[in-house]
């Protein structure tokens, strides 16, 4: 079976929104459904003009359900027009369900492949549909089948290399562990089997999914989204994550990963990340700002999910991946509040704004010019209210946390967190926030945390405040001016 979370995700939510608060959700320069449910991004591509990203959707506001791949395209990856519905049910092969997939310009056309579900989701195929106008569909039938269990068989990511197209899709070994399979075809249609690209060997979990498999800098990228992991210390701490090797691969050659499995992104919600590459060479991802599992509160007002920023990721000199988001959106964004090298002295406290709605808070630290053990930013109705979202630069441990606590839609207390490199002098945090999310880049993308939040208009106030001593700090903060909504 695909996994339980499917059937827990029809539980409905247990809690309303209180009749005395206004609360403003969806989001204005993310992705995210005017109705209904989405999950994994799929299909994410450049052709004839557009991006496109096609997404995992039930079209009915009912967590789950049955999905479908609905459609939307932009000129900045930033402003979406919603499309049609590009993949309904509608063949005996997928009927269940037209899960995670890609696409390719074949020929000159906008073509996907996807994983069509039968049979209670147990039959798992990979199939082809073809489009001449980016918008109407023509499905063409299954293309891929496995051998034996098909139940764990899925999310095939395709790309063109030395005359073949390549696909490699999610699997699980006869011994129920996580691998990636690798395919390749002369013409899309008739694929041959090339064996296992990377398995688990019992330590990473009992599925891979959402394989994309990608060359930054010579070097093969190798992404997964595992289920089953283990939380170890900081790491693995939600239900489950996404991931990457660094190794080297070539046709017709085995993959020898130099760097094993690291997660891409620390926070709460961050899942089934997708990438292509952008007209000018960018390798842009794109991941599902969610989780399994959550609540999504959101879900009582008629929608629920959301895609993260669009993140152009490269890799450095150790063989990290850093993740910035997409330039477009410094086009977008209009500055209101300058602070420029001020000391916040001890038991002081810095209001930036009241109302942080559609921002980004670009923040740098001063560290050979401070003396706190600790930084506390948060998004709250006050500070020191319990309720809303905290960023604690704990410079003691090297860490930065992010905790979020909304009891009133049943998100409990909870914190994740990353280590930060104090020994740079400076720390800077680039902090997207949206109607309902934050995103917080660290020292130009080295690190990323991404959380869904469900503040109410009231809970909007940035303070930022040392923790034992003062603190140098230099901020810029902007209005994004986007607007889904
Ligand atoms: C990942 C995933 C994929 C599957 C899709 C179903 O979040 O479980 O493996 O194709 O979602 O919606």
């Amino acid at each position: 079976m695909l996994s339980n979370c499917l059937i827990l995700l029809m539980v409905g939510q247990a809690f309303s929104i209180p009749k005395t608060e206004e609360v403003t959700w969806y989001p204005t320069y993310h992705l995210a459904p005017h109705k209904g449910w989405i999950n994994d991004p799929n299909g994410l591509i450049y052709h004839n003009g557009y991006y496109h990203a096609f997404f995992q959707h039930n079209p009915e506001n009912i967590p789950e359900g049955t999905k479908h791949w609905g459609h939307a395209r932009s000129h900045d990856m930033l402003n979406w027009e919603y499309l049609p519905i590009a993949l309904s049910p509608s063949l005996e092969d997928d009927i269940d369900g037209i899960f995670s997939g890609s696409a390719v310009n074949l020929n000159g056309k906008l073509t996907l492949i996807y994983t069509g579900v039968s049979d209670n989701l147990n039959k798992q195929r990979q199939m082809v549909a073809i489009s001449s106008d980016g918008v109407n569909f023509e499905k063409k039938g299954v293309v891929i089948t496995k051998e034996g269990d098909e139940s764990y068989f899925r999310d095939p990511k395709a790309w063109f290399q030395n005359g073949s197209w390549w696909v490699v899709i999610g699997s699980q070994t006869t011994d129920k562990l996580g691998e990636v399979l690798l395919y390749s075809s002369k013409d899309f249609f008739n694929w041959t089997y090339q064996g296992v690209l990377a398995g688990g060997n019992g330590s990473l979990g009992y599925m891979w999914e959402c394989p994309d498999f990608f060359t930054i800098n010579g070097k093969q990228i190798l992404v997964i989204s595992p289920q089953g992991l283990e939380q170890d210390g900081f790491n693995y701490q939600n239900l489950y994550q996404t991931g990457y090797f660094v190794g080297n691969w070539q046709p017709e050659q085995n993959y020898t990963i130099e760097k094993g499995f690291r997660e891409i992104d620390h926070g709460h919600d961050f899942y089934a990340s997708q990438s292509f590459l952008a007209p000018d060479g960018r390798r842009i991802q794109i991941s599902w700002l969610d989780m399994w599992e959550s609540v999504f509160a959101e879900n009582v007002t008629g929608w629920s999910g959301m895609f993260t920023i669009p993140r152009e990721i490269s890799l450095n000199e150790f063989g990290d991946l850093v993740s910035k988001p997409i330039r477009e959106i410094i086009g977008k964004r209009t500055p209101n509040t300058d602070i420029f090298d001020t000391i916040i002295s001890s038991n002081q406290m810095l209001t930036l704004k009241n109302n942080v709605f559609s921002s980004e808070i670009l923040i740098e630290f001063n560290l050979l010019n401070s003396s706190c053990k600790a930084i506390q930013l948060s998004l709250k109705e006050e500070p020191t209210r319990d309720e809303g979202v905290v960023l604690y630069v704990d410079i003691e441990l090297s860490r930065l946390f992010m905790e979020r606590y909304y009891p009133k839609y049943g998100i409990d207390k909870t914190n994740r967190s990353v280590a930060i490199d104090l020994s740079l002098s400076k720390l800077s945090l680039d902090i997207f926030v949206d109607s309902s999310s934050i995103e917080v880049f660290v020292n130009d993308g080295i690190a990323v945390m991404s959380s869904r939040i469900y503040p109410n208009n009231n809970q909007r106030k940035f303070s930022v405040a040392p923790v034992d001593g003062f603190v140098n700090v230099s901020l810029t903060s902007y209005d994004i001016n986007v607007n889904n909504q």
